[in-house]
């Protein structure tokens, strides 16, 4: 089942010159893990805002085409009720959390006493999400005591406790050192395994090589390729886009070992190692 479909999509902020979003169509399925990937301004974080309706609803602007997000057009709906759809966590866990509460658990119970959710779900759904997150022992912490990492997956905790069944995430883990990407990341997989639809905008292309099942690839608000990892990143043009390969990629292309029977290179660490030993891929 399709559970996000976009159609013709062109977007212009107020007062750009050029285009943010230019003809953008493309679909996702329920379950799916999408990254979104592209230079800088290439148009990544307009595309999630315009998944959330944050584009054309607060930014307002020149809008064209249409964008459906699990069952709803994003032009003809609020905000609000879009939102209970899909969540969208920014790159700083920081402007996500909300100051004014003194532990994690109080933090996660907030969105959900503002939906008005019963006493006793709010306790099971933050159980659940603690758990989830992998967060239960920091519970009674300070969000603001928090490391990097696990500020970020409360915040991730916070939006999935409203169970959207469709997550949209632009840089979540750019703030934070590798062992609290790391972190964020399988946190991620693991709601992806369950089920949720999610995508991703991502710097980190070891990354979206690890996690994703497609890569849909932004140039200037345009459409490059919207691929497996292994199709996209085996472009002869990736550099020209500005987006460089996964380092395990580039070593595979220079070394031109490509996966046995296919026309792709290698993208993570294990296919690098099985066809580098020779094991086929
Ligand atoms: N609030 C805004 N007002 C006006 N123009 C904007 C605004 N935000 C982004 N833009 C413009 O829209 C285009 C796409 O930018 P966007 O931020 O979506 O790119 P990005 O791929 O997320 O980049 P980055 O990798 O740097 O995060 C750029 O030309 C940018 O200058
Ligand atoms: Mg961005």
């Amino acid at each position: 089942m399709k559970r996000i479909v976009v159609e013709g999509l062109k977007y212009k902020y107020p007062l750009a010159d050029s285009l943010a979003l230019n003809d953008v169509t493309f679909d996702i399925k329920q379950g799916e893990f999408i990254g979104i990937i592209g230079k800088n301004l290439a148009g990544k974080s307009t595309l999630c805002q315009a998944l959330v309706g944050l584009v054309p609803h607060f930014y307002k602007g020149a809008y064209g085409g249409k964008v459906f997000v699990g069952g709803l057009e994003v032009k003809n709906h609020s905000i609000a009720d879009i939102s209970l759809k899909v969540g969208m966590v920014f790159q700083n866990p920081f402007t996500q959390v909300t100051g004014s509460k003194m532990t994690v658990y109080e933090e996660i119970a907030f969105g959900l006493e503002n939906i008005g959710v019963p006493r006793s779900e709010i306790i099971e759904r933050i159980d659940s999400v603690l758990n989830l997150l992998k967060i239960e022992q920091v519970k009674d912490h300070n969000p603001f005591d928090l490391s990097g990492g696990q500020m970020q997956r409360m915040a991730i905790a916070s939006i999935i406790a409203m169970k959207p069944d469709i997550l949209v995430l632009d840089e979540p883990t750019s703030q934070l050192d590798p062992a609290g990407s790391e972190e964020v990341f399988q946190a991620i997989q693991s709601l992806s395994k369950q089920g949720i639809t999610v995508i991703l905008a991502e710097h980190k292309m070891e990354k979206i090589a690890q996690y994703c099942d497609r890569v849909l690839l932004l140039n200037n608000g345009k459409v490059v390729d919207f691929d497996t990892p292994g199709k996209v990143f085996s472009r002869e043009d990736l550099e020209e886009k500005g987006v460089t390969a996964p380092v395990y990629t580039r070593v595979c292309k220079a070394l031109g070992v490509k996966k046995a029977g296919t026309d792709e290179y290698p993208v993570t660490l294990e296919e690098a190692e099985r066809v580098l030993r020779g094991d086929g891929a």
